[in-house]
């Protein structure tokens, strides 16, 4: 049984916690996306949407998928209150994002990787939702942080990368000349060169 996020109010709270920019470093996560004009972005596992102004600013194309019927709402309000245009909220299934083959430039996937049931598996269908050039950014807590999940739900940043990798795409660990966030890791998925 997944782990259920249906309380928008009270993960609310949580998620777009002001104090969170601090460790979360929003713009290093934008920076990471490596963003150009046109593109379409993916928020997957979007919560209440705390990426999405960012987001907005910084890409063409926004679509925001979540699970939550309820997360959903709250962000379908959200994107009208501040005026997001360039977002799409949209529901997505637990096993599949439902987005059509080549569609998507970037996929963004903060604190949800570790949620996902069968990961290979739909891996597989992000890379065939990727552009060519298009990549997947998976940000997740390190097994030493000092927030997140209790640390057994963790996944290291090598297997994440070895799930992109099982999935067809060349996975890249964030190393010591990239951005770092101090908590997190990040690991690009990228479809492999033609
Ligand atoms: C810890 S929250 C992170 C929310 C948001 N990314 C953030 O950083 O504020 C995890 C989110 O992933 C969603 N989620 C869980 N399983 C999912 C799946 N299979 N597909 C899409 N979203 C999922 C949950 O409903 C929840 O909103």
């Amino acid at each position: 049984m997944p782990h259920r996020f249906d309380d928008a109010e009270r993960w609310a709270k949580v998620f777009d916690d002001p104090a969170r920019d601090r460790w979360q470093k929003p713009g290093e996560v934008i920076a990471a996306l490596a963003l150009e004009p046109g593109m379409t972005v993916v928020d997957l596992g979007a919560g209440t949407g705390y990426m999405l102004p960012h987001l907005a600013a910084a890409a063409a194309q926004v679509i925001a998928l979540d699970v939550e019927p309820n997360l959903v709402t709250h962000m379908q309000r959200r994107v009208i209150d501040a005026k997001l245009g360039n977002v799409d909220v949209r529901l997505a299934a637990l096993d599949d994002p439902g987005l059509p083959e080549g569609s998507v430039d970037r996929i963004l996937i903060v604190d949800t990787w570790h949620h996902i049931e069968d990961r290979v598996a739909y891996a597989r269908k992000l890379a065939r939702a990727l552009r060519p050039g298009g990549f997947v950014l998976v940000v997740d807590f390190t097994k030493q942080s000092t927030m997140g999940p209790p640390p057994a739900m963790r996944l290291t940043a090598e297997a994440v990368a070895a799930e992109l990798g099982k999935a067809g795409l060349v996975a890249h660990i964030a190393g010591d000349d990239d951005d770092e966030l101090p908590e997190q890791y990040l690991v690009s998925g990228s479809l492999p060169a033609r």
